[in-house]
């Protein structure tokens, strides 16, 4: 079972108060959508979920099982959950190939499988003449494909998109959303944090307003 719960969910920052007792269920297979403007805790919920972040009460489940509460948090690595950062937190150093193949690398796959497993991943987001390049060199769009392709690497059962196509232009932007569709039709549940409305519109299955109070769906 691969579907994502939060129950009553509630995550401070010192004073700040971000997540209050904030619920929400992604079915398997399905896209659930968190809307709601800057600031209202889209990408905190996105790193409770990836057990980036502890909450300060509730829990998270997948499936049946709890993988977060206060006290008790399982490893990002043992969740099967990729996700897509906003600021897509590439590493410096590391040339585009490489960052799709050390993650494949650590979840112990061989050499030849890694290899063509990276080539249609850098075909899939359209990177190929660039796998040499690193960061640095990249526009912002082929960084966030980079991101894209890294998250998708180990074919995980939960993906986390945060704001996943706001540095993509139209024909990516469409190549990227079928892909998504195509992971649903998969099985993947997928989590997208957008304050784009026609993002909304395009892939959500469920919409969950993080705006206004209660915080809660
Ligand atoms: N590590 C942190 N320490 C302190 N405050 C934080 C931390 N992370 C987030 N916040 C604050 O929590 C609130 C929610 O942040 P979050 O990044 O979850 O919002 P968001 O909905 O993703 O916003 P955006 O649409 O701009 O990405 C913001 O006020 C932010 O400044
Ligand atoms: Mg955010």
């Amino acid at each position: 079972m691969s579907s994502v719960r939060g129950r009553d969910l509630s995550k401070y920052f010192g004073a700040l108060r971000v997540l209050e007792s904030f619920s929400f269920k992604a079915e398997e297979g399905r896209i659930l959508c968190l809307f709601g403007a800057s600031g209202c805790g889209k990408t905190t919920l996105l790193r409770l979920v990836a057990g980036l972040e502890w909450p300060d009460a509730g829990a998270v489940y997948l499936g049946d099982r709890i993988v977060s509460e206060p006290g008790r948090v399982l490893p990002p690595v043992e969740r099967s959950v990729g996700m897509v950062f906003q600021d897509f937190a590439l590493w410096p150093h590391m040339r585009v190939e490489k960052h799709i193949e050390f993650v494949l690398k650590a979840s112990g796959m061989s050499k030849l499988e890694r290899e063509s497993r990276t080539d249609f991943l850098l075909e899939l987001v359209d990177l190929e003449n660039r796998r040499e390049a690193k960061p640095h060199d990249l526009s912002g769009g082929e960084r966030q494909r980079v991101a894209i392709a890294r998250a998708l690497a180990t074919d995980p059962k939960i993906l986390l998109l945060d704001e996943p196509f706001s540095n993509l232009d139209g024909e990516l932007r469409k190549t990227v959303a079928e892909h998504i569709q195509s992971l649903k039709a998969k099985g993947k549940t997928i989590l997208l944090a957008t304050h784009d409305t026609a993002e909304v519109e395009r892939l959500a299955d469920k919409v969950v307003c993080m705006d206004g109070d209660p915080k809660t769906q």
